[in-house]
């Protein structure tokens, strides 16, 4: 991503309404279209490196209908790159809904609109429900990763300079393929995936230039190194190299108090429990499969932002929390707001100087 910051910074999940935070508190994101511009705008004069979109075809229900309304990413990506400069817009694609070969002229297409700043964020599907929609069945785990093997192989042949190709597998029986053109200057997009799994991240680490791994609440830093070095080392072993990221959800006042009743407020006070019980009986946790500490816990942590990293405090805090994950071997992370236009600029007012003081990053830009 066109930064030489030792630690990137992104934007997560703007493109759905309500974001990553399952609260029903007034200001909660519109995920409309004209503030998905603005931010982005704010984001590209702040020299923040990259927006990264959900893909998300159905709401949670709850009494926010959480995610209800999102907006296509990879269109919504054409729209973002063609109004900034320097901000890479990824795409969050699941490839089983999705012939290849039209994805991989859409991703073209994307990327010359930006100049080269899209990228791929490919995602296998983990929500049945969504997946009815289509009529599509979600396939078993492994097959999946399969399949979704079979379906980047087929975008990176459109991509490369190979004139005409045939392809033969076992999802894909493709004769005289052309496609034309190439990726903008002779590169290809950036490719992530954030597999969790022991499959998922060894595709990533087979296939894609990031993965994107969520690190749990209150795992401490040495574990955290060792998890991000375990998949570099995995990637070293052929000969490849992968950058990891992390996911983190950011309330950050000027002090440790206000910061702390704020998250309070939205996310434990105000959340849509009854959205949070859906998101988790999709994953089959409910009272009844696990113990009601157990639940709780659960619950809490989905309620804020989806269980990314908390990042919860004043300036001091949050910086000195994202300086410990770069210290632990991350080059980047996504981070979300319950408002993003109302918090970034404090945000980049105060923590982007103090990661500058620590040569982390630049200065950031005049909002
Ligand atoms: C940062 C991040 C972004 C993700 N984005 C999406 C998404 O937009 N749509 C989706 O269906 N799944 C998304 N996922 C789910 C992952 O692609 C993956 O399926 C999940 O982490 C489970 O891992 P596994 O597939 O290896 O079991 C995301 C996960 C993370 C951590």
């Amino acid at each position: 991503m066109g930064s030489t910051n030792r630690l990137k910074l992104g934007l997560f999940g703007a493109n759905c309404s309500s974001g990553r935070a399952v609260t029903t508190v007034p200001e909660r994101w519109s995920g409309s279209w004209p503030d998905c511009l603005r931010l982005a705008q704010m984001a590209d004069r702040a020299g923040i490196e990259f927006m990264l979109p959900i893909g998300r075809w159905k709401g949670y229900g709850g009494a926010t209908d959480y995610q209800g309304a999102t907006l296509e990413t990879v269109t919504w990506a054409c729209g973002l790159l063609a109004k900034t400069e320097r901000l890479t817009v990824f795409g969050t694609v699941h490839a089983p809904l999705i012939p290849p070969l039209i994805a991989a002229k859409e991703f073209v297409t994307a990327d010359h609109i930006g100049s080269g700043r899209f990228g791929l964020n490919l995602v296998c599907g983990w929500n049945e429900g969504e997946f009815e929609m289509f009529g599509a069945t979600l396939r078993d785990h492994e097959a999946r990763y399969a399949y979704a093997q079979e379906w980047l192989d087929v975008v990176k042949l459109a991509w490369s300079p190979a004139e005409d190709f045939d392809f033969a597998g076992d999802f894909f029986n493709l004769r005289g393929v052309r496609a034309k053109p190439k990726p903008y200057g002779d590169t290809r997009p950036l490719i992530m995936n954030a597999g969790a799994s022991p499959t998922g991240q060894a595709f990533a680490v087979r296939n894609c230039d990031a993965l994107f791994s969520t690190i749990s609440h209150g795992i401490s830093f040495e574990e955290t190194a060792r998890q991000v070095a375990k998949v570099k080392a995995l990637a070293r072993q052929s000969d490849r190299e992968i950058h990891v990221y992390t996911v983190g959800v950011v309330t950050c006042r000027a002090t440790a108090r206000e910061a702390m009743d704020y998250y309070r407020h939205c996310i434990v006070e105000n959340a849509d429990w009854d959205a949070v019980d859906e998101i988790l009986a999709m994953r089959n946790i409910t009272r009844q499969t696990h113990s009601l500490v157990e639940f709780q816990r659960l619950r809490d942590h989905q309620a804020n932002g989806m269980g990314g990293l908390p990042l919860v405090g004043d300036p001091d805090t949050v910086a000195r929390e994202l300086r410990q994950l770069a210290a632990a071997g991350l080059t980047g992370i996504a981070v979300s707001f319950v408002n993003y236009l109302d918090e970034l600029p404090y945000f980049c007012a105060e923590v982007l100087p103090r990661l500058a003081r620590s040569e982390l990053r630049e200065q950031p830009g005049a909002l």
